[in-house]
């Protein structure tokens, strides 16, 4: 009862059934929003049909771009903030128990403004055989250009004017600073599409170039992605499981309900979960309204957030994300379970206590093939936040708020 299966997810809520009028009172929309998200006409939609799309060749060019890094270098650090970083360590962090093959270290830098954080890099770096993927599709992005100029500094003491052959720029196809630095150094590229924006490009070399070099399964994250495109292109409402989540988000929204937990058993999900916030945040904090994306840690936020959202004020709804299958590899018990199995019968307490108690919540449970889940998650809440966004009247592909805060900046550096 309430659960809904589809190739590499499942979910299960009872929100599937007690509010089914509701969410077919929304089908018409959810129609029109569908075709127009695949029609090629709205602007920034290149990301839905992507996982279609993608050639052989492309993947082919991208793992022997890795295969490169990975025979020149130790460690590669990877220069970003928000959609140009979050995706990779996202799938490299919930990957990381996986086999690898050839992975070389990644390290991730120009995503916070610490001097000590980028010192203590820096110093990291000195025995190390350093290559710099710089990733930025405006190529303007303060944090991201300030840490760039320091590791080109630091990588043309270490190598010489040779150092340009050790960098890669992944930048907006024509245009933007970085793309003209990159042409005219020479620098390695990839070439992000115009029509895809940041929090929306983890599928493409974005995302995927970071994980190829970490040694990770890229073919199959993209092969779930595929999956999830192909189950989830249907624009009817009765079995496509994605809009039914983004009906139910905009149906908790109007019962006032304005938050999100995105909660996660693993500590291995975390950056996964800070992913969804981003993408969740950023697309959907608009014109005063929008569900506030926050992320909780299992067991250890049960003993703070979960006295919130179990009897704090009723403005919360919880996503649970689990694993269908945890890396066992302990042989040790407590009253006849596993550390897997316990964990289990937590998210199972959980939930059997948000329902007694009316907090709505819905259970995510990725499949037993983690690179293939990751992809066709991925998906999954790219496509559920787009159609949310549509269906309360918002752009899923602007981020004016965060422009007002870049433009900010500038003006400070100007008159300082
Ligand atoms: O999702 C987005 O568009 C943003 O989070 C951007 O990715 C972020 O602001 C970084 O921008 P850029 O890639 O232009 O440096």
């Amino acid at each position: 009862m309430g659960v809904r299966k589809m190739s590499l997810l499942q979910i299960e809520s009872d929100l599937f059934e007690t509010r089914k009028d509701k969410i077919y009172s929304l089908e018409q929309e959810i129609n029109k929003y569908h075709k127009e998200l695949h029609s090629g006409n709205m602007p920034m939609t290149g990301w839905v049909d992507w996982p279609s799309s993608l050639s052989v060749q492309a993947i082919e060019d991208l793992q022997t771009q890795a295969a490169r890094v990975q025979n020149m270098a130790t460690v590669m650090v990877v220069i970003g903030i928000g959609g140009s970083f979050l995706g990779s360590k996202a799938c490299c962090e919930l990957l990381q128990y996986e086999e690898r093959t050839n992975g070389i270290k990644l390290r991730f830098a120009g995503w916070n403004l610490s001097e000590s954080y980028h010192a203590h890099l820096l110093q990291e770096l000195e025995d190390e055989e350093v290559v710099i993927c710089v990733i930025s599709k405006s190529g303007i992005t303060m944090e991201t250009a300030f840490a760039f100029e320091l590791f080109k500094d630091f990588m043309h003491k270490k190598y010489g004017s040779s150092y340009k052959s050790r960098i890669y720029a992944i930048t907006d196809e024509k245009n933007g600073a970085l793309r003209r630095e990159a042409e005219k150094e020479g620098y390695s590229t990839f070439a992000i599409s115009e029509s895809i924006g940041g929090r929306y490009s983890v599928l493409t070399a974005v995302g995927m170039f970071p994980v190829a070099v970490g040694g990770y399964d890229v073919r199959k994250i993209l092969s779930g992605a595929a999956k999830a495109y192909s189950d989830l292109r249907i624009g009817n409402l009765s079995s496509n499981i994605c809009y039914q989540y983004a009906a139910l988000r905009k149906i908790l929204f109007e019962e006032g309900r304005y938050v999100e937990a995105f909660s996660i058993m693993e500590p291995h999900m975390y950056v996964f979960s800070e992913w969804l916030k981003q993408l969740f945040g950023e697309s959907e904090g608009k014109k005063k309204k929008g569900i506030l994306p926050f992320s909780v840690r299992y067991s250890t936020d049960l003993h703070s957030i979960g006295q919130f959202l179990e009897e704090g004020n009723p403005i919360c709804f919880e996503s649970i994300i689990t694993l269908a299958s945890s890396v066992n590899g302990l042989d040790t018990s407590y009253e006849g379970k596993t550390y897997s199995q316990l964990n289990d019968i937590v998210c199972d307490a959980v939930y059997a206590v948000r329902q007694k108690n009316g907090t709505p919540i819905f259970r995510f449970t990725l499949g037993q093939d983690i690179a293939e889940a990751c992809g066709y998650a991925i998906y999954f809440f790219e496509k559920a936040c787009a159609m949310c966004c549509l269906l309360q009247g918002m752009n899923p592909f602007d981020q004016p708020g965060v422009e007002v805060y870049k433009h900010e900046i500038k003006e400070l550096l100007k008159e300082k």
